[in-house]
């Protein structure tokens, strides 16, 4: 879907879109195009109670006047409530409602949203901005031979829906043309970086295994001015990596840590980075405690966390942005074979402390643990953020529209959760304490991988982590529950959501843009 703004006032052909207001009332170029139908559009509105409705789309059926085209009313609700975020809804409602007809050119005329306060141009941003989110489907193994036996056997279920080709919006002036498309350069690039993450996130395992994802973080991001790194296994044995090299024993492909930094402050203005950690399990299969069956395949998605730190260095690159930031990532594939790890080993993290590995299929915690610590170490970062697909207790708590938030730091943890509503990437702070952090305790080794049974799964998970980030400023992500398997929204449709790169990028901007 091509995305452009024009000053032009209203189409003469193709499909359109005419924003209504939430009492009803049309604009000078709503009204026009009312007219050209016969009136069509006025009488639509009254005929369904369409304002009744809120935000909402209507089809309105039959309409002459536009010679090719279908003409859709866009219910702006209540103008008070319109702020980014909803806009952002309405694009993506609008491409939800338009895509299964698979149209060339669809033109959205703004003139209404003149009752948001950011003004029109703004506005015509941030529906784009929802349109472009919402028009991501992952297609790449829907094939032309697939589609051909579908065909023959009459089944019309499998194909994916088209955005229109072309979404054109048309804002009355130049000025606010310029205005919009001033505000749409960024957030085309952030959309950019979420789809990225999208792309990563719903690759099966056979084709993003460690090495592959490496490779396609180094190719997407040197280019665009980050500096990337790989460590292989044999450097990392040198670093004494043993918590994250362990995990990866059982599998044939090559464990690996990818360090992106970007520097986008100069020289002269020194700032310690902050660094984000991501849990790059390309498969988690449990390794020797095996997961069952149902939904393993999911975790093809174990590495939500390192594909959320790739799509943030590519947004924060592509935009030049003013902050000092690492990445760290690791890579690895946890697996079953006469070498995997078995419950009850003990292993040696970089840290020096010692871990009791009861339970294989707690492997991310093992992976981040010489993450944090490397980055710890190397950087000494301002910050330490990590995201991972962490434990499916984070599921049982908070369902899948808030991701989980620990940390050992207030202001932190409030500039996250602020961050996360401003963007509409949900968090929800849990605790974190002196007698969770006891339940990590070993008898034999400095700490054991497994908390107590069932019990405060996801802040035990966190609390192993503490154990490795020192005194540094941190805060924990746990998006198991928000990265995958995503429930349908109006900017998402996607088994992969994307989530996370909104969210650090706003916390980025709050923190040292303002
Ligand atoms: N990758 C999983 C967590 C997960 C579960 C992510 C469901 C997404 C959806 C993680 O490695 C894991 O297996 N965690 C265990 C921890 C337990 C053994 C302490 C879990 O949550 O069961
Ligand atoms: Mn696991
Ligand atoms: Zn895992």
């Amino acid at each position: 879907m091509k995305i452009s703004f024009s000053k032009e006032k209203l189409p003469k052909s193709g499909s359109i879109a005419l924003l209504v207001n939430g009492n009803g009332t049309l604009g000078k170029f709503a009204a026009q195009a009312d007219k050209k139908t016969d009136g069509a559009v006025r009488r639509a509105i009254k005929s369904t109670n369409f304002t009744d409705a809120g935000a909402s789309i209507l089809e309105v059926p039959g309409c002459k006047g536009f010679r090719d085209g279908l003409v859709f009313l866009v219910g702006l609700g209540d103008s008070k409530k319109l702020d980014p975020l909803s806009l952002e809804k309405i694009g993506g409602s609008l491409i939800g409602k338009t895509e299964k007809g698979g149209l060339a050119q669809l033109c959205v005329v703004m003139d209404e949203a003149e009752s948001f306060t950011g003004g029109v141009g703004e506005a015509a941003a941030h529906i784009a901005f929802g349109a472009q989110l919402r028009a991501y489907h992952f297609r790449k193994y829907k094939t032309a031979a697939g589609k051909n036996y579908r065909k023959k056997t009459n089944n019309k279920n499998i194909d994916l829906p088209k955005a229109p080709a072309q979404l054109t919006f048309y804002l009355g002036s130049e000025e606010k043309v310029k205005v919009a498309r001033r505000l749409w350069r960024p957030l085309q690039h952030l959309g950019e970086s979420v789809d990225m993450v999208r792309d990563l996130v719903n690759e099966p395992a056979n084709v993003l295994f460690p090495k592959a994802f490496a490779q396609i973080a180094r190719k997407e991001l040197t280019s665009l001015g980050v500096k990337v790194e790989i460590l292989g296994e044999s450097r990392m044995q040198a670093l004494g990596m043993n918590a994250l090299l362990q995990v990866g024993r059982g599998s044939d492909q090559e464990s690996q840590l990818v360090v992106m930094q970007w520097n986008g402050l100069p020289k002269s203005k020194k700032q310690k980075p902050v660094a984000i950690i991501g849990k790059g399990v390309c498969f988690d299969s449990g390794g020797i405690s095996l997961k069952p069956p149902p939904n393993m395949g999911d975790m093809k998605a174990d590495m939500a966390g390192a594909a959320c730190v790739v799509g943030l260095m590519r947004h924060l690159a592509s935009r030049k942005a003013p902050v000092n930031v690492v990445g760290v990532i690791g890579l690895v594939e946890n697996m079953v074979s006469g070498e995997a790890q078995r419950p009850g080993d003990i292993v040696t993290s970089m840290s020096g402390q010692t871990i009791e590995v009861l339970n294989t299929d707690a492997e991310g915690r093992l992976v981040l643990s010489d993450a944090i610590y490397y980055a710890r170490e190397r950087f000494t970062p301002d910050t330490i953020i990590d995201l991972a697909t962490l434990t499916g207790a984070i599921l049982v708590c908070l369902g899948r529209d808030r991701a989980g938030l620990f940390s050992n730091d207030d202001v932190l943890a409030k500039a996250l959760y602020r961050a996360g509503e401003n963007e509409g990437e949900l968090l929800w702070r849990l605790p974190m304490g002196e007698c969770y952090d006891k339940m990590m305790d070993s008898p034999v080794a400095d700490m054991k991988n497994i908390g107590g049974g069932r019990y405060a799964g996801s802040t035990t998970a966190a609390q192993f982590l503490g154990r490795f980030v020192g005194d540094t400023s941190w805060a924990h992500i746990d998006i198991a529950g928000t990265a995958m398997d995503s429930p349908i929204t109006s900017t998402n449709v996607s088994w992969a959501s994307g989530f996370g790169v909104r969210l650090l990028n706003r916390y980025l901007v709050d923190r040292f843009e303002k």
